[in-house]
């Protein structure tokens, strides 16, 4: 009778565990994330290995660095239509990331992060998307190369026309270079920002939208000192109006925002984009804003905190 009563006692321990955990996992459970580094970087570096490293120990959450093709070379060569097609297939074959990730984006990578947010389908849910200096306007300005074999290559691209077919195959950063005096051969030459940023009209595609701004949280982190992004605003979606090199538009005033052909309006009336402004130069996050910015949103409970207050509660 006893030994019975005692198993009892187990039996509903177990099963009350059983019970519990489920209301439990998906608050504690912990959201992977993949890092996107900028151009001429490449996962293997130092610099990118010990980042993804610390933000996995700050955030107890695993991170996974994403190489595209032969790394820092890639950067530069391969259309970024490509790259973005590159980490698609990656992520799809990542069985950690079926449940659901994170993408935070270093640069160029952020552009690379958003199109597989936009394109890729059958891939995993993008959560949480934090976006460190990216140029999602565009840039009115290359990126500097600097010296060696490369450079000397890309300097002789630059210096063709940016938005022929030629340059646009063979140059990543052409794909988002966005001359605001230009703006008719822009939309008809360059291959890649105006279809993300559904700027075509005859060409929007309302998935994108869908996905974008089916988002948790996006973070749009902004250099006050960048100067590689032309302007510094084009991290928080703000940029030059079309014609004219100034002033620049606070995202609130482009018409990306107030026609939300991406949906970032949307997000941002849901309370789910963070604007953040940090001192430096371009990429120079300091330790304390990477904690404060950066490591909450790759938490395990980072995108779950209703979850939590709610249980708490009940
Ligand atoms: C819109 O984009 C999605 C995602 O890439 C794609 O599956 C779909 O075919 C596109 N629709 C049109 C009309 O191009």
């Amino acid at each position: 009778m006893m030994a019975y009563a005692l198993r009892g006692a187990a039996l509903v321990g177990v099963l009350l565990l059983v019970v519990a955990s489920p209301a439990l996992v998906p608050v504690a459970s912990a959201v992977p994330f993949i890092v996107l580094h900028g151009i001429g970087d490449q996962c293997e570096n130092g610099g990118m290995a010990s980042f993804t490293e610390m933000l996995g120990e700050w955030s107890g959450s695993k991170g996974y660095c994403i190489e595209i093709g032969r790394g820092a070379w890639d950067s530069w060569l391969m259309p970024l239509q490509e790259q973005a097609d590159t980490v698609c297939k990656k992520v799809k074959k990542m069985k950690e990331l079926r449940k659901g990730y994170s993408i935070v984006g270093l640069s160029q990578g952020n552009l690379i992060g958003r199109a597989v947010i936009e394109y890729c389908d059958g891939g995993p849910p993008v959560k949480n998307f934090i976006s460190i200096g990216g140029p999602h306007a565009g840039t009115a300005s290359v990126p500097l190369c600097g010296s060696g074999i490369v450079c000397v290559l890309i300097d002789a691209l630059i210096k063709l026309e940016i938005y022929s077919n030629y340059v646009q195959a063979h140059l990543a950063p052409s794909g988002y270079l966005k001359i605001p005096t230009d703006m008719t051969d822009y939309l008809k030459g360059c291959k890649f920002l105006p279809k993300l940023n559904n700027e075509i009209p005859s060409e929007r595609n309302a998935t994108y939208k869908q996905r974008f701004s089916s988002l948790e949280n996006l973070v749009l982190i902004m250099f006050e000192d960048d100067a590689v992004l032309i302007p510094r605003e084009t991290a928080w979606f703000g940029y030059y109006p079309d014609g004219a090199f100034s002033p620049v538009q606070p995202p609130q005033k482009t018409k990306l925002y107030t026609e939300d052909w991406i949906g970032l309006k949307a997000l941002e009336e849901a309370g789910r984009v963070k604007f953040v402004s940090v001192p430096g130069g371009h990429l120079s996050i300091s330790r304390s804003d990477t904690k404060k910015y950066i490591v909450p949103y790759l938490k395990p409970d980072g995108s779950s905190r209703f979850g939590i207050r709610r249980i708490l509660s009940d």
